[in-house]
């Protein structure tokens, strides 16, 4: 894990969680909201701002997956990178949002097709209220003009892993948010 440098430590993250949830509370005004995770990125960010946040609050996930072939690991990596905008639903809610304060809980905001795609699918639910709270932004990589409630960090054009985000499924588990290099564009 040597090549690993680490962009955000724990400790950073930690304190940010924390604001971003006595923001969002301030912000809800004592009404019950339930907070959406997307899989399975924001699991983990999902879990501590959750537990940051004093109000009546509920939980479920929604999935969503992007389209692909399998790939060799250096066509992988640019597909990582260069996300298509081919986005599918894995996993629904489990429940009807119709007339609930919805938080929308992403990992990183990125080209925004996620976004995207996931904020027309839970409009359709007609929420009362509808929030995106995103803990990392990289707005240069933007494709499509969307945006985030909230962002715990705005990052530069790297790709991170760490604190739930991957690269082929690893790295989830690291407590900080780490450049991985040889991922990129070129
Ligand atoms: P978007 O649709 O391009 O905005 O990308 C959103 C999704 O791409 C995120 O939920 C992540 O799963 C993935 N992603 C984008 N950038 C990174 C990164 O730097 N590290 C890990 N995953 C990323």
């Amino acid at each position: 894990m040597s090549e690993l440098k680490i962009l955000i430590s724990r400790d950073q993250i930690a304190a940010r969680v924390g604001e971003m949830g006595k923001q969002l509370a301030a912000d809800s005004a004592n009404q019950p909201v339930i907070f959406v995770g997307v899989l399975k990125g924001a699991a983990i960010f999902l879990s501590d701002l959750l537990r940051s946040v004093q109000m009546d609050a509920t939980f479920d996930f929604i999935g969503v997956a992007s389209y692909g072939a399998l790939l060799s690991p250096d066509q992988a990596r640019r597909r990582v990178w260069d996300s298509t905008g081919e986005v599918r639903l894995t996993k629904d809610v489990d429940q009807s949002l119709r007339d609930k304060n919805v938080i929308l809980v992403e990992d990183i905001l990125d080209t925004g097709l996620t976004l995207t795609f996931l904020k027309r699918l839970l409009l359709g639910h007609q929420p009362k209220s509808f929030r995106v709270a995103v803990l990392l932004d990289k707005p240069s990589r933007r494709k499509l003009a969307v945006e985030a409630d909230y962002v715990g960090f705005t990052i530069p054009d790297e790709f991170v892993v760490g604190y739930g985000l991957d690269f082929d499924e690893r790295y989830r588990n690291l407590p900080d948010i780490c450049v991985l290099p040889n991922v990129g564009p070129g």
